[in-house]
């Protein structure tokens, strides 16, 4: 049996003087299966066009849906409505990062400072001779790094991080969990000392106050803290 639920939104449009932040309510019927980005959908085709949020993938690749959903960090694409019993749901948009309308937000701009920040792409330091067959990664390695590589930039570590509140320039879990990417990386010749130099900091690793609300957010259950903790035993003994 299908019931009605209530979805309240933060509604606010920085760019425009005239608009002060208030709260919207908007009830709708639950459909089997219903997502919050379905409710949404809806909302904004049937209740209110002017709502904005952001979407692409809707099957939790994409990173884009991220908002806070009755006080936590999730994915609207991945979010039943059904995990509220109450059928009460209060939706505001993801702190820290640059507010553009109502629940959308600028994770794009974070996630290319923090990528230069921490140059996140591969230093080889030796000129490559293609006239030889590639390096040999052993299997388990390769494993490992496509591991972290699954991260989706949907800022959720970062929107639950109290670390990135406080610090703006903190590079954040997804910040950390990158440089432990490509210090496993066999392709990479960068030393400790190197990364030493990228995140050796309080806006680095040693910003991070281990509350690990990263890891309980993060979508793709990647091991967060353990990878944090990893670059902290190497960067304390450069
Ligand atoms: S580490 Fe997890 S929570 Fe953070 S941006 Fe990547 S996928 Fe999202
Ligand atoms: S729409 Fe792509 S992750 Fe949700």
């Amino acid at each position: 049996m299908s019931r009605e639920i209530s979805i309240t939104a933060l509604k606010y449009n920085p760019s425009n003087p005239k608009s002060k932040p208030e709260f919207k309510t908007y009830t709708l019927e639950e459909t089997p299966g219903m997502t919050l980005y379905i409710a949404l959908t809806k909302i904004k085709s049937t209740i209110d066009h002017d709502l904005s949020s952001d979407f692409v993938c809707r099957a939790g690749i994409c990173g884009a849906c991220g908002m806070v959903v009755n006080g936590k960090p999730r994915l609207a694409c991945k979010t039943l409505t059904t995990d509220f019993p109450e059928g009460k749901i209060d939706l505001l948009p993801l702190p820290t990062f640059p507010l553009i309308k109502d629940l959308s937000v600028d994770t794009g701009s974070w996630m290319k400072n923090m990528s230069v920040r921490v140059q996140s792409w591969i230093v080889a330091n030796e000129v490559t001779d293609i006239s030889k067959i590639e390096k040999v990664v052993e299997p388990s390695v390769a494993e490992d790094v496509f591991e972290l590589d699954r991260c989706i930039e949907c800022g959720l570590c970062v929107a639950g991080c109290s670390t990135a509140i406080m610090r703006e320039d903190f590079v954040g879990a997804v910040g950390l969990n990158r440089v432990a990417r490509f210090s496993i990386d066999p392709h990479d010749t960068r030393t400790d000392e190197d990364f030493y130099e990228l995140i050796g900091d309080d806006d680095g690793i040693f910003g991070c106050m281990s509350l690990l609300a990263c890891e309980d957010h993060c979508p793709k259950n990647l091991p967060l803290q353990s990878k944090i903790a990893y670059m902290r035993r190497k960067m304390v003994k450069v």
